[in-house]
Formats: structure tokens, C-alpha cells, sequence
């Protein structure tokens, strides 16, 4: 009797486990890119996912994650077929990527079409919180127009006039822009001339001659990764930050820092993450980052982490199972994030609704000296998901 309550006992702490074990691993497909310009951001957002499935023992929702990669390049004519390769010949359960929105709205596109569960964890592209928004697709990051119009609110206040803006000529960039431009000119500001050059080309100088003859009194820029870096550097050494201040998303200076050193000293920009923000969740988080990759996080990271945080809200609230997508879209926009950059909800189109710090570069830190832009959605224009 005694050994048959024991067995018992035994069995029914074995269901459950092999019950779990029964699920197999979720394949998640990451599609970013590994090589040139955003090479640095793709490879930060891949370490901060992992991190937080590192965190979690390996698993979420019950299941085991295992990844199959693929760098995207930053090259949109051949996204469409990188990622059909993911959910068609690898069999992913869920797409995470990327970064260039270019990229990402051939994505979006195939998620759309096949019901697959996509979540960006950085390409802005407004359009995919906007009219091809989708039940399935989720971004933990921001849309393009949020740090600009951030910015250009600052810029106004700050009493500048005049502004000349410079970008790669595609949609981040442009929506960028786009969204500065509405809030210089809300507070009474002027831009006077939009200077572009394809993505993603390096060749500044003619622009800043421009900028140079024309002496606005402020230059408002979208670049990132390697273009950034470059950029800063030319713009200090042809010597007009002496005399025009450089202001930007914070993308222009985020990760960046160690390259640009002297040349972005001073410069004021707008993002929904910074340096010393010095809260718990992000003090344990940027711990534990820099334990396991010998690296300071940046906001590309943080974005990454939160990806991996919003597929296990769905995945926990459907038991491990991703076909659920009604329960799993259900509770990421039920849920309040508990993220490295402060706490955030989900809009209605499936995007943060966050703050963004006005933050001044120091050193090599990207410090928090204020708001720019409190709780601020994405406008999601043409966005008809409930
Ligand atoms: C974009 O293409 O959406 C993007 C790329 C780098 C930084 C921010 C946005």
C-alpha cells in the first residue's frame, strides 16, 4: 500500500514535466541584419532577446527556444524572399526583425498574408502601425515620427527658427523627418530646406557645404549605426558644430558614442531610452548585459529584450501555443511592460505607447536631462485594428 502511494505520488509529479516536455521547442526566426551599416544594431538586438531567454532558463511559455538566423542585409529587394525561406522552408513559429524599414514592410506584407506572428524590434516604418497594421504583428519599439516630433517639439521651445534637415532618402528617414518637421512647425519653427542622399551612402560633404553657405539655426538628422558615426564626425570636423547645433533621434548617437568620441560631445537628442535612467529594472538589465557580453547595452538591446518579453506575455497566455493568436494579440495589449527603458503599454496598432527623454550627450553616456515628449502614441493613421 505504502509503496503503491508512493508510485502515486511519483507518477503525478512526472505528468506534468513530461505533459510540458510534450511541446516541441519554438522556432523563432531571426531576421536581421548581421553585416553593414546596422550590422551593430542587428547583433545588439539578437543579444538582448537572447539575454532575456537566458533569463527565463531557456524557455518560454514552456517551450524551449531554439533560433535559425538570417541577415537580412538591410536590403530590401531581398527581404520578401528571406523571410518565405523562414516560415516556408524552415518552418518558424514566429519572425523577429528587423531593423531598416524597407526591409520590414516586405516583412510585414508576408506576415499578413500568411497569419504569421511578426514582432519588430526596431524598423519605425509608420505604415506598419498604420494601414498595414495587422492583429499578428507586433513592434517593441516606436514608429518613426515618435523621437522626430519629440525633437522637433524641443527645437521649438528651445527658440530656434529655422531648421535644414538632413537623411538617407527612404522611409525611416523620411518619416523622421516628417515627424520633426510637424513638431518644429507646431511651436513655430521653420524648416526651410530637406537634404537627402541614398541609404546608405556615407558621402556627406556636399550636403554640409550646403549646410555651411545656408547657416540655419539648427540641423536636424536620422542616421544610425556606421552612417551615424560617420556623420557626427564629418559634421564636427567640417566645424559647424561650433556654430549650428546637431540634433537628431537619438539613433543619431545611440551605440555610437565609443566611435564618435569628441565629435558628438554637448549634442542634444530625443529617444525612448538613455544612459542613467536608474531604475531597478534597468540597472538589473544593463548588469546583467554587460556580464554576459562584455558590452554596454544600448537601445537596440533594450528593444530586443522587450521583443523576446512581448512573445513570452503571448505565449504564457496561450499555454505555449502561438496559433492562439486572438489570446496572444489579447495579452500583449492587456499587459503594462516592465522594460529596461521604463514602463510601457501597447497602442491599439500594436505599438508602444512610451515616453521619450530629451537626453545630452556626456562622455560616453547618452544622459537623461528631461522629457521631451510624455506618453506618446503612435498617431497609427489608417490603422483599423480594434
Ligand atoms: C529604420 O529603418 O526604421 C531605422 C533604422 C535604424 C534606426 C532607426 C530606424
Amino acid at each position: 500500500m505504502k509503496g503503491l502511494k508512493f508510485s502515486l505520488v511519483a507518477l503525478a509529479m512526472v505528468i506534468p514535466s513530461a505533459f510540458a516536455q510534450s511541446q516541441p521547442p519554438l522556432k523563432v526566426g531571426m531576421m536581421l541584419p548581421y553585416s553593414g551599416t546596422f550590422a551593430a544594431l542587428g547583433n545588439a538586438i539578437d543579444n538582448g532577446f537572447q539575454l532575456y531567454v537566458k533569463e527565463q532558463g531557456g524557455k518560454i511559455g514552456g517551450r524551449e527556444i531554439t533560433y535559425v538566423r538570417v541577415d537580412d542585409e538591410s536590403e530590401p529587394s531581398k527581404a520578401t524572399d528571406n523571410i518565405n525561406k523562414l516560415i516556408k522552408r524552415d518552418n518558424v513559429d514566429v519572425v523577429i526583425g528587423t531593423v531598416h524599414s524597407g526591409v520590414a514592410m516586405a516583412m510585414a506584407k508576408v506576415a499578413k498574408e500568411t497569419g504569421t506572428t511578426l514582432i519588430i524590434p526596431n524598423a519605425g516604418a509608420d505604415i506598419i502601425t498604420g494601414p498595414m497594421c495587422a492583429k499578428n504583428i507586433f513592434r517593441s519599439s516606436f514608429s518613426n515620427s515618435q523621437p522626430g516630433f519629440a525633437m522637433g517639439e524641443v527645437a521649438a521651445k528651445k527658440g530656434y527658427k529655422n531648421a535644414m534637415t538632413i537623411t538617407w532618402k527612404y522611409a525611416a528617414g523620411e518619416e523622421s523627418v516628417k515627424g520633426f518637421k510637424e513638431g518644429f512647425e507646431k511651436g513655430g519653427g521653420k524648416v526651410t530646406k530637406e537634404l537627402t542622399l541614398p541609404f546608405p551612402g556615407v558621402e556627406f560633404q556636399a550636403l554640409l557645404t550646403e549646410v555651411a553657405a545656408a547657416k540655419p539655426d539648427v540641423v536636424y538628422s536620422f542616421f544610425a549605426g556606421g552612417g551615424a558615426v560617420k556623420f557626427v564626425k564629418d559634421y564636427a570636423a567640417a566645424g559647424l558644430n561650433k556654430s549650428i547645433p546637431l540634433v537628431g533621434p537619438g539613433f543619431l548617437t545611440d551605440g555610437t558614442l565609443e566611435a564618435q568620441g569628441e565629435s558628438a560631445q554637448g549634442m542634444l537628442t530625443a529617444l525612448h531610452y538613455g544612459d542613467n535612467l536608474n531604475i531597478k529594472r534597468d540597472n538589473e538589465f544593463r548588469l546583467a548585459y554587460a556580464k554576459q557580453y562584455r558590452l554596454q547595452p544600448d537601445v537596440y538591446a533594450v528593444q530586443g529584450y522587450d521583443a523576446a518579453q512581448m512573445l513570452a506575455v503571448g505565449l504564457k497566455a496561450t499555454k505555449g501555443d502561438i496559433s492562439k493568436k486572438d489570446d496572444f494579440a489579447k495579452a500583449i495589449r492587456a499587459t503594462k511592460f516592465d522594460s529596461p527603458r521604463g514602463s510601457f503599454t501597447m497602442s491599439n496598432a500594436n505599438n508602444p505607447i512610451q515616453d521619450f527623454y530629451l537626453r545630452q550627450v556626456v562622455g560616453k553616456e547618452n544622459k537623461v536631462i528631461g522629457i521631451a515628449s510624455k506618453s506618446l502614441a503612435d498617431p497609427a493613421r489608417g490603422c483599423t485594428i480594434q
